[in-house]
This record gives structure tokens, C-alpha cells and sequence, in this order.
């Protein structure tokens, strides 16, 4: 149980539990990098929105790291549709997602993001952490080799 991450249900907050191997082997991963992308699915309310938001919380922590979440089903409001450990970033996603569902422009937009993001800020030599929530659902299942694609490219 990891009580310096609380998951809201209603009004109440509970500690963030379980979940220790998986965790820690999305951490190991983050640490020692990868340039393939990773698909994370399983059945509807398991856990993986918690799950995800729990790594970049772990990720926020990290000198020298930058975390983006984007949840690509979001769909009016800026604020909920992303998260960073950077303040830029929202400025950044803002500027670029002018179009409506916000999520889903973001998603589309992730490598503009970050070269607007390196204007801003310089990313060299830091470790960068991308989520996409739940951006097959948003874009459809016919678009996923594509977009799973690009993101390695
Ligand atoms: N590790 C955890 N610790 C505590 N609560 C959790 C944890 N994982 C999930 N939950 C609870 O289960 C609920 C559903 O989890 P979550 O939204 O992360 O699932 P999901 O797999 O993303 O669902 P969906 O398929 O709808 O996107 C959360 O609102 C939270 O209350
Ligand atoms: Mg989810």
C-alpha cells in the first residue's frame, strides 16, 4: 500500500494498493528506458487509469524526469485532459489543442507537444514519460497499428 498516492472513490480518498510488481517493473522500465512504445489493456475497471496516474506520480518525483498524461477521452476542458510534472506543458497543450475533443487532439499532436515542450524547456538529457489513457478507444481499434505506429517512430 502506497498511501503518498490516494485514489478518490466518492468522498474519500483511499491509499493507492497492490499493484507492487506491476509498479515496480513499469519503474525498472521507465529507469532504464525504451524506445518502443507500451500497450497496456485489460478488462474494463482493473485498474490501469490508477495504475498509469500512480507512474506518473512516481515519475513527477524524479529529478531530472518529465511526466505527460493525456487522457485521450477527454474531451472540453484542458485541465482534465492533461497532467504534467512540467508547468509548460500545459501552456504548451493549450496552444496546440484548439480543436475539440481536446484528448484526442492532444494524442494526435504528442510530437508536437514535446518539440513545443523543447522550445520551452530543454528535454536533453531527460528521461521523458508519455501516457495515452485510453487512446484506442478514442481513436478506434482500426487506428491502432497506426498510432501505436507513430509513436514509436
Ligand atoms: N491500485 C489501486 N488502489 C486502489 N484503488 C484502485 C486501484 N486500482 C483501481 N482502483 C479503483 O478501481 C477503480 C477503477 O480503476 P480504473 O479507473 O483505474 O480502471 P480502468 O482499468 O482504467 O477502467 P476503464 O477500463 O474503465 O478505463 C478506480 O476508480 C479506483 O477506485
Ligand atoms: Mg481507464
Amino acid at each position: 500500500m502506497d498511501c503518498s498516492y490516494r485514489v478518490r472513490i466518492g468522498s474519500k480518498a483511499i491509499c493507492f494498493c497492490d499493484r507492487v510488481v506491476e509498479a515496480s517493473s513499469l519503474l525498472t522500465m521507465f529507469e532504464r528506458g525504451s524506445t518502443f512504445p507500451k500497450a497496456i489493456y485489460g478488462p474494463e475497471g482493473c485498474g490501469k487509469t490508477t495504475l498509469l496516474k500512480y507512474l506518473v506520480h512516481r515519475v513527477s518525483e524524479v529529478d531530472s524526469a518529465i511526466a505527460v498524461y493525456i487522457d485521450a477521452l477527454k474531451g472540453n476542458d484542458p485541465a482534465e485532459a492533461v497532467f504534467s510534472s512540467v508547468r509548460a506543458t500545459y501552456e504548451v497543450a493549450s496552444a496546440i489543442a484548439v480543436e475539440l475533443p481536446i484528448g484526442m487532439a492532444l494524442a494526435e499532436k504528442v510530437l508536437q507537444l514535446f518539440k513545443r515542450l523543447h522550445e520551452r524547456i530543454s528535454l536533453r538529457g531527460k528521461k521523458v514519460l508519455l501516457v495515452v489513457d485510453d487512446v484506442y478507444r478514442a481513436i478506434g481499434l482500426e487506428s491502432a497499428e497506426r498510432y501505436t505506429k507513430s509513436m514509436y517512430e
